[in-house]
């Protein structure tokens, strides 16, 4: 039985001895991974308290799994501050989209155009690039997925998108505040007051 240290372990190893090669290897141990049911035992305290954890988070690499709650429609597209990510679906179905900015460069809203969606059953996968904007949710309460990418995402400056209120934040540097927000009643402005008072 392929164990959740043992995954971690592979992950982290891969990312550090190898960064070429790493996003390609480290699908290969998720999906690995989810032959396992028992994957996630360790976690299930953290999985009952919150929408994410980690299994493992260092300056190169980070080891996500996200918790859904059903929503309908994406709100928060987003980028990954340069850093590429591994996705694949352990329970549910998660649905993800892609988009681009209208008006790259303008200050304020740049307008965003979806190019494609697309739903992601159990054991599906997904390599996102470096600044590839996209969503993720699901219509299904309790989804779960896992994501790693080769760096901590909660320590990196990115870009968030609120779709419902026209609002675009560049140097947001963590998202934990999402928690309270909601999938699609929040407001991006609130966040940004608070996470910009925690950065200077
Ligand atoms: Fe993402």
């Amino acid at each position: 039985m392929y164990t959740a240290q043992a995954f971690v372990e592979d992950v982290v190893r891969a990312i550090r001895s190898d960064p070429q090669d790493a996003q390609g290897k480290c699908l290969e141990y998720m999906q690995q991974a989810v032959g396992n049911p028992d994957l996630l035992q360790d976690y299930q305290e953290q999985l009952s308290n919150s929408w994410e954890f980690h299994m493992a988070r260092t300056p190169e690499c980070a080891i996500k799994v996200f918790k859904f709650k059903a929503t309908e429609k994406p709100n928060y597209p987003h980028d990954h501050a340069g850093f590429w990510g591994d996705y694949i679906i352990f329970r549910g179905v998660m649905e993800m989209a892609f988009f681009e900015e209208e008006n790259p460069g303008t200050e304020g809203w740049p307008g965003l155009r979806e190019l494609t969606r697309f739903s992601m059953p159990f054991g599906a996968t997904r390599k996102i690039r470096p600044d590839q904007i996209h969503a993720v949710w699901s219509n299904q309460d309790g989804t779960l997925a896992i994501a790693v990418y080769n760096g901590d995402l909660n320590s990196s400056r990115r870009r968030i998108y609120d779709l419902v209120n026209k609002v675009c934040i560049r140097d947001l540097s963590q998202w934990q505040t999402r928690e309270t927000l909601g999938h699609s009643g929040g407001d991006l402005r609130q966040l940004k007051k608070e996470e910009i008072r925690g950065e200077r």
